[in-house]
């Protein structure tokens, strides 16, 4: 369990104090995939730089598995480290490392025995499904397989928690849908509870069983994401939750199109067999 009491975090800037997360009261219970939905600018990166300890909260307290460890350093801090892996949206993969020395550089730093390391990367590949693209460079592979490489990465210490800010936010909206399925599959199989940021209220509603809202450096809304999604409270979070009712709306609209210009084709051809239509397939 991740708790957040009481967490603020100032940045010192020159035009003076920047109030970047105040009051946040937050837990994040065992097995729950946890959604942080807000805009941009809202105060979500600094939230899990925050839970990680890279950024040091200004005051209130963090705590992870009941223990306090908001002034964890040195060996405490690298040991709270390898129980939260992290994933980026930009993947934040080495160029100049394969797939596979990429996934195996947090054993490399903990000086695993090479063949161990190996192995391991080669399961955790395997796990994300790109066992076969071990040797690939970042620069060989699509935006979702680097995705999946870093989602490897990130778990080659065996984390408790996986942190991921705006992981399918470079992604288009099937690549989205597949790393969504890889990470409720890593929660299912693996036990990871994971904490996913984002500012699109669909990955809300495709994977996360609770939801909180950050607007203005704040939570302003929490809840299980069913209840958030039946009766909104606030306006921040009608605004969010419009986007994803927009999109049902256009993608309703372009089915009820397509419905409507195939009826009208078959219409002006007669009847088109089902059999033509098979044999177009395999033209
Ligand atoms: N290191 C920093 N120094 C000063 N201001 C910062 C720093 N990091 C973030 N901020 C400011 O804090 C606010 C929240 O930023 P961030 O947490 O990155 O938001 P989000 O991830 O929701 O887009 C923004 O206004 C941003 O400009
Ligand atoms: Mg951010």
């Amino acid at each position: 369990m991740i708790e957040l009491r009481h967490l603020y975090k100032t940045y010192q800037t020159r035009q003076g104090p920047y109030e970047a997360l105040k009051d946040i009261n937050l837990t994040i219970e065992d097995g729950d995939i946890h959604g942080i939905i807000g805009v941009s600018g809202a105060g979500k990166s600094t939230l899990v730089r925050c839970i990680n300890l890279l950024e040091r909260p200004t005051s209130g307290n963090l705590l992870v598995d009941s223990e306090d460890v908001t002034y964890y350093r040195g060996r405490s801090l690298l040991g709270l480290r390898a129980k939260i892996g992290m994933v980026f949206q930009d993947f934040s993969l080495f160029a100049q490392r394969t797939a596979l020395a990429n996934v195996t550089f947090p054993l490399e730093i903990r000086h695993d025995p090479k063949k161990q390391s190996h192995q391991r990367g080669m399961e955790l590949l395997e796990l994300v499904g790109l066992a076969d693209k071990a040797q690939n460079y970042p620069s060989q592979l699509s935006g979702g397989q680097q995705q999946r490489i870093a989602i490897a990465r990130a778990l080659a210490n065996k984390p408790r928690y996986l942190l991921c800010d705006e992981a399918t936010s470079a992604l288009d909206s099937l690549t989205t849908d597949s790393i969504l399925e890889l990470l409720q599959s890593i929660n299912r199989e693996l036990g990871v509870t994971i904490l996913v940021i984002t500012h699109e209220m669909k990955v809300i509603q495709t994977v996360c069983n609770k939801v909180a809202v950050i607007d203005g450096a704040q939570i302003v809304e929490s809840g299980s994401t069913a209840s958030v999604f039946d009766r909104p409270q606030q306006e921040i979070t009608k605004r969010l939750l419009g986007q994803v009712m927009a999109e049902a709306a256009a993608k309703a609209a372009a089915e009820a199109v397509a419905k409507a210009s195939t009826s009208a084709g078959l219409a002006k051809e007669g009847h088109s067999s089902p059999t033509s239509e098979t044999n177009n397939i395999d033209a």
